[in-house]
């Protein structure tokens, strides 16, 4: 402990915070069990994309437009028009959000995602259909790449020191985050296939019905 007297009244600003945000969708029951069940069907007949999956099965992106998955494609937008919208400060007055693809991983066991962003979108996020224990965690990286030059020695990380940040998959839990915060999911160490749907959002002006070209890793 120093024994330096402290200076008075110091203020400490925090600078380029990066929101996740996460709530646990309720009575989501029969939608999961619905959408579980497309995904059965069509991972029966579809050979899915190869994008950031490894051993795992990427279905097609289009998602979004599945009658099963209305429910969650509204959850979203309302998180995202509502929670995000207000802690951003976003104009929502003469701007609107939509989800501009949205698909599933079936990740077996030991299948991962390797480190990726999502460009092309604002906002990126997951939904947990099914998943064990240590079924693969999503792990944030510290986006700036600066701050790994050097690293003082710390007692604990805090939220000012950590470069990784891992969370377990819930059932039910949707996950919304920035697309520029790269992310992996560690390997599933279960023997139950852990199933996610992944989403990314775009903007365009209210009534519009056109928004930017995507493209990018996910
Ligand atoms: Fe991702």
């Amino acid at each position: 402990m120093s024994t330096i007297a402290p200076p008075r009244n110091v203020q400490v600003h925090d600078l380029f915070p990066s929101p996740v945000w996460m709530t646990e969708l309720e009575d989501f029951d029969d939608h999961n069990r619905r959408m579980l069940e497309y995904l059965e069907e069509l991972r029966a007949r579809d050979q899915g994309l190869k994008r950031s999956n490894v051993l795992g099965w990427h279905s097609p992106d289009n998602l979004q437009t599945v009658d099963e998955f209305q429910p969650l494609r509204r959850e979203v937008l309302a998180l995202i028009e509502n929670d995000v919208s207000s802690l951003l400060r976003l104009d929502t007055d003469r701007y609107e959000y939509h989800i501009d693809s949205m698909w599933a991983m079936h990740n077996g066991k030991h299948a991962y995602n390797f480190v990726h962003r999502h460009p092309g979108c604002i906002y990126s996020g997951v939904y947990y259909l099914q998943c064990a224990e240590n079924a693969g965690s999503l792990n944030f990286h510290d986006p700036r790449a600066d701050v790994r030059m050097l690293r003082p020695p710390a007692l604990e990380e805090v939220s000012y020191t950590y470069h990784i940040v891992r969370y377990a998959p819930v059932r039910s839990r949707l996950v919304v985050f920035p697309a520029w915060l790269p992310h992996d999911v560690g390997p599933n160490l279960s023997d139950t296939a852990r199933v996610a749907v992944s989403f990314n959002v775009v903007h365009r002006p209210r009534g519009s019905g056109t928004s930017a070209p995507q493209s990018g890793m996910r």
